[in-house]
């Protein structure tokens, strides 16, 4: 195998999927993604991303299937779903969907039981996967007693236990408390920095510069393939799909409708620390703001940029009628 070939994760192309009742999830969808690479997958409610992750290790592939997906230079072979959770690891959105033995050991272990994998060595897969999910001692818990938060948790060991080499997760920072975000976000930086090539669907558009390189727009298709910052710039295509930019980022928007000088908005808190003080340096040690005539109608239209519920509310205004509650 040449190293070209070994240097791509996941080549997706031109993958299209129907369900049976005849609902276009997925339309020529095509990508690739390198290995190491740390991708945010993002797009509205039904925009096919969950699909397409159960695509990834060959769940979900049937005749209504058209295109390919290569995972390690492999195509993906649905008779041969066994062989996948050794490459790539998905963590499905529902830790119910993946906890179903009665003590949490034994959920962590079935994973690598499966792959056949020595019994001294599972027992301490199980140890390690556990540690590294803060779990450590959790052995014997029921997993279905366990809080949300530890149940997410106990997900990402059932898969870290088989060690794939790509890991997909379906929203991990859904419903998790602060602490709890926190403490996932630095799970999965860790990954990152061991070199695991991670896929990661969220919705929670503030971690993503934390989490990601690489921010793929998906709606039905892929509408924007590009760097955190290049898609995140992109306020048309990000618009259209319902979504929006980090609140640091819509911040220093409004700051600059006050004259805050800034070329290049900050993605994160360390990034905005980083602009600031270089401003700060750059002004004798102050920050020069001001209001001028149009300042209001800047910040307005700053602040109104992403504000989907004026727009959504005006199209409830046109469309329906008293007492409907057509939820979408
Ligand atoms: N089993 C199914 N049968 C029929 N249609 C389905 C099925 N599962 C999903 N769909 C439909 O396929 C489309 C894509 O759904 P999918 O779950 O992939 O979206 P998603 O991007 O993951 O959305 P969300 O952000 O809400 O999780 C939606 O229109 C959904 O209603
Ligand atoms: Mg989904």
């Amino acid at each position: 195998m040449t190293a070209a070939v070994t240097a791509t994760a996941i080549r997706v192309s031109d993958l299209n999927y129907t369900y049976p009742d005849g609902t276009v999830a997925l339309e020529h969808v095509s990508f690739e993604i390198e290995k190491g690479e740390s991708v945010a997958l993002v797009g509205p409610n039904g925009a096919g991303k969950s699909t397409l992750l159960l695509h990834l290790n060959g769940i979900l592939h049937s005749k209504k299937s058209r295109g390919a997906v290569e995972i390690l230079g492999e195509t993906v072979d649905p008779k041969k779903v066994h062989e996948m959770p050794k490459k790539i690891g998905i963590v499905f959105q529902d830790p119910d969907d993946m906890l179903f033995m009665p003590l949490l050991c034994d959920d962590v272990a079935f994973g690598p039981i499966n792959l056949g994998v020595e019994k001294v060595d599972v027992k301490q897969r199980v140890k390690d996967s556990l540690e590294r999910v803060g779990l450590a001692g959790y052995e014997n818990r029921v997993s279905h007693h366990l809080s949300g938060g530890e149940k997410k948790r106990a997900a990402i060991a059932t898969v870290l236990s088989m060690e794939p080499e790509i890991i997909a997760m379906d929203e991990p920072t859904a419903n998790l408390d602060p602490k709890s975000r926190a403490e996932l976000i630095e799970i999965l930086r860790t990954l990152k920095s061991e070199g695991k090539t991670l896929i990661i669907i969220t919705h929670d558009v503030n971690a993503i510069p934390e989490l990601a390189d690489r921010v793929i727009v998906l709606h039905k298709t892929v509408v924007a393939d590009g760097t955190t910052r290049e898609v995140f710039s992109d306020t048309e295509t990000l618009l259209a799909a319902g979504l929006e930019v980090p609140t640091i980022m819509q911040f220093f928007e409004v700051l600059q409708a006050f004259g805050y000088p800034c070329n290049v908005l900050p993605l994160s808190i360390e990034g905005a620390v980083s602009n600031l003080t270089q401003t700060i340096e750059n002004g004798d040690g102050h920050i020069h703001l001001h209001i001028h005539e149009h300042t209001h109608i800047e910040v307005d239209l700053a602040r109104s940029k992403y504000q989907h519920h004026h727009h959504a509310a005006r199209m409830q205004d046109i469309h329906s009628g008293p007492g409907t509650g057509a939820a979408h």
